[in-house]
């Protein structure tokens, strides 16, 4: 079966109760798309019961393909860990699917792939998916290293018994992140690719079907393009997933 795309939009640390206005904007657009795309809104933690709130009275007006993830959990479900949220929250908040291993958790937070690992396997432990996150910086793609990077992040952060239900893989080049660079459509597919070869070589059938999201940049004038490389089944939008406008216009391009 053809996998669905899925639009993902990671709010990162934006959004009042006042952005409610714009998620609901959301909802509204999302029965306007086409049956093939699942959306997805990943709003701070603060917000995630209230969308969930306003996502459950849309639903009764007709069933949407649109979910609420979190950013970010904690690796334990419970305990003396001050700050901190753990998967179980989330899930119980309204979240369906959390993004572990985000470039900015690696880079401000010291998140190692054995970190990333656990936290996709707290996602799972709640029932969650787990949106896992790999991508090179500038430097490592100028040295040439970014499939060896790529593939040391996909062994170290992806858990064994990963499936197509459980796991999506975002590719995040740290250098195309709120920059306004993308890499070329060819540097995609090639990545993408070589994501795909990797994830069936270890997962065999599930490899196939698991969702490869591509992050950085992603804006209404190049999604379509950037949406169409072999092997990318949808985005991870960070800075134009603010605006339903925005969001919605890359959703309807894929
Ligand atoms: O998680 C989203 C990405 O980091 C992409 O962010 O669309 O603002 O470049 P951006």
């Amino acid at each position: 079966p053809a996998v669905r795309s899925l639009i993902a939009g990671n709010w990162k640390m934006n959004g009042l109760k006042a952005a409610s206005s714009e998620f609901d904007a959301m909802l509204e657009g999302a029965t306007e798309l086409s049956s093939g795309i699942d959306l997805l809104v990943c709003p701070p933690a603060t917000l995630i019961a209230a969308f969930a709130d306003r996502l459950a009275a849309a639903n009764e007006k007709g069933a949407l393909a649109v979910a609420i993830g979190a950013q970010d959990c904690h690796a334990n479900a419970t305990g003396a860990h001050t700050g901190d949220i753990s998967a179980e929250m989330l899930a119980d908040a309204g979240a369906r699917a959390i993004i572990v291993g985000h470039s900015e958790r690696r880079a401000d937070h010291g998140e190692t792939d054995a970190i990333v690992r656990t936290k996709a396997q707290a996602a799972w432990r709640a029932g969650l998916v787990a949106i896992v996150c790999v991508g090179e910086t500038q430097g490592e793609r100028n040295a040439g290293h970014t499939l060896d990077v790529v593939a040391g992040q996909l062994a170290g952060s992806l858990p064994d018994g990963a499936t197509a239900a459980n796991l999506v893989v975002a590719y995040e080049p740290v250098w195309a992140i709120g920059t306004g660079m993308t890499p070329t459509a060819a540097d995609v597919e090639e990545v993408h690719g070589f994501i795909r070869q990797t994830l069936t070589q270890r997962f065999n059938a599930e490899g196939d079907q698991m969702r490869l999201l591509y992050g950085g940049s992603v804006k209404p004038s190049n999604a379509r393009e950037l949406m169409s490389v072999p092997h990318v089944n949808g985005a991870l939008v960070g800075g134009a997933s603010l605006k339903a406008s925005d969001f919605l216009a890359i959703a309807a391009g894929c």
